[in-house]
């Protein structure tokens, strides 16, 4: 053990004052494992009770080839030797049936040497003795453990006869505060030792300043939730307050009927929408809205629209599912808006914004996933036109590093113009789909109760496709779902949009 190491230390240094090679220490009778010694050692010099300096040597051995090659001369040497002296010399079989495996090495050597020739199927000696030198050299290592031409021991290392090995053992001699007894060492003032004044005599461990410390352990932010920071500054520079986007579970109503999205629409389909089970149903949403928008559903109201000419059902509203969009909270939160104008007789621009969970029932790949993330922008004012969406886009989009933004008109049920947003991909050299946008319609807008010149602009994007942007993420799974990699959580940096990271942004939902 270390102890046992440091007394024997300790001891022989109190007999003989220094230890001039640990090599030669030893323990039971057995030499010592240098490394563990070099254990011993650093704790006793810590204390200043021994000092040491390291004594590397370098030495050469025999391998087993090299073993044979000393005690039976070289292949090639084997070779002359079986070689008779005379014109008929040997048939070249029969030293090959004598020699094996060793004729076949040792000729080549002995034909360059010039020691053999041959003569028709014989071998022939065309000198009268040779000196074996590789054998020479061999003994020599094995007697000396070197040689003195480096470059040999190189070559005889590359013939696979020798081995070069490294031994580090110490010297060692007595420190300032040597000692045959190893003083316990206190790590820290306790209670105790103050009180009883132990503290005046008890000898302290050092402080180890380049000890590695333990790295701080404490929570994590999600990649996803690291993007969606830096998105919320942007929404927060500009003046937007955060919607209340916490509940997953959604009722058909704030989803899709609030929307004058029709209740036959293939969305609200259980293909592409995942319906609660238990409970299944709500009721709990304004009656007299729920009026509004059933007669807007069916002919349009007073809204000056013709409707859908359905019969709308209270159930279909009813339905829970978990919410397919963010907008389901903006159609709540405009009715809020619209609640609060009348209660206060004013109205007030509002700008709001989300960023949050989403679900679709849709078949699930590299790139999509039944949950994902939406970012979601809404600006209610007087009198806003296409043109003020367009604008604030730029705006928008160019504090994310986009600044080549193009629009395409599209259809969305509760927008009218409805556009989708592109940017100009640097790298792909083409335009992708980055969001989607419109002009909320009258139809969602006035049964909601706000005043008729209030016009209200909303776009959307998704959050993933940016982060994985952001961290270069090819599969989403690596992202979001059970075989995310927590380590991947604690190592991503903390995230900063860039200017170029605006340009490499693809896609929204879908
Ligand atoms: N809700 C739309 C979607 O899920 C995005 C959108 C938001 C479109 C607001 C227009 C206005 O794709």
């Amino acid at each position: 053990t270390t102890e046992e190491l440091q007394t024997l230390v300790l001891t022989t240094l109190d007999q003989n004052q220094v230890i001039e090679d640990s090599k030669n220490i030893k323990f039971d009778g057995k030499p010592i494992d240098q490394l563990a010694f070099l254990g011993a050692l650093n704790s006793l010099k810590s204390k200043d009770m021994v000092d040491y300096s390291p004594i590397e040597l370098e030495f050469w051995t025999l391998t087993e080839e090299g073993e044979q090659v000393a005690k039976d001369g070289s292949h090639e040497a084997r070779v002359f030797a079986a070689v008779p002296s005379g014109e008929q010399g040997i048939p070249i079989a029969e030293l090959q049936a004598r020699l094996g495996e060793a004729a076949k090495i040792g000729q080549g050597k002995a034909f360059k040497n010039k020691w053999i020739s041959k003569k028709g199927a014989n071998l022939v000696r065309l000198v009268d003795s040779i000196v074996d030198q590789t054998q020479k050299d061999l003994l020599e290592i094995k007697n000396t453990s070197t040689h003195k031409d480096a470059k040999l021991l190189a070559e005889l290392k590359k013939r696979k006869l020798t081995d070069k090995y490294k031994t580090t053992s110490y010297k060692v001699t007595k420190g300032p505060a040597f000692s045959l007894e190893i003083k316990h060492e206190a790590t820290e003032i306790t209670y105790e030792m103050l009180q009883s004044g132990e503290w005046k005599n008890a000898t302290f461990k050092k402080y180890n300043f380049d000890a590695v410390g333990v790295p701080p352990s404490g929570g994590h932010l999600h990649p996803l939730m690291k993007v969606r920071q830096e998105f919320r500054e942007i929404f927060f520079e500009m003046g937007f307050s955060e919607m209340p986007t916490n509940c997953f579970a959604e009722s058909s109503f704030w989803n899709f009927d609030a929307l004058f999205q029709p209740q036959q629409h293939p969305a609200r389909d259980a293909h592409d929408t995942f319906f609660l089970k238990d409970p299944a149903n709500t009721d709990r949403f304004p009656r007299d809205l729920m009026a509004k928008i059933k007669v807007t559903h069916e002919n349009g109201g007073d809204t000056g629209s013709i409707g859908y000419n359905y019969k709308w059902k209270e159930e279909d509203a009813g339905k829970l599912i978990l919410r397919t969009h963010t907008t389901a909270v903006s159609s709540y939160m405009l009715y809020q808006l619209a609640e609060k104008t009348k209660r206060e007789g004013v109205f007030n621009p509002a700008k709001y914004f989300s960023i949050d969970r989403v679900f679709r029932n849709e078949s699930v790949d590299a790139t999509h996933l039944a949950e994902f993330h939406q970012i979601e922008g809404v600006i209610a004012d007087k009198n806003l036109t296409l043109g003020d969406l367009i604008g604030f886009m730029d705006v928008f989009f160019k504090k994310m590093g986009m600044d080549k933004i193009r629009f395409k008109p599209t259809y969305n049920p509760y927008t009218e113009p409805s556009m989708e947003i592109f940017s100009y991909h640097e790298g792909l050299k083409q335009w992708v789909e980055i969001g989607n946008s419109g002009m909320f319609r009258p139809e969602m807008l006035l049964p909601l109760g706000l005043p008729p010149d209030v016009r209200v602009i909303a776009w959307g994007l998704g959050l993933e496709r940016p982060t994985m942007v952001k961290y270069g993420i090819s599969n989403i799974r690596d992202l979001l779902g059970h075989k995310v990699n927590i380590a991947m959580i604690k190592d991503y940096p903390v995230c900063r949009l860039d200017k170029k990271m605006g340009k490499e942004l693809v896609g929204l939902s879908e």
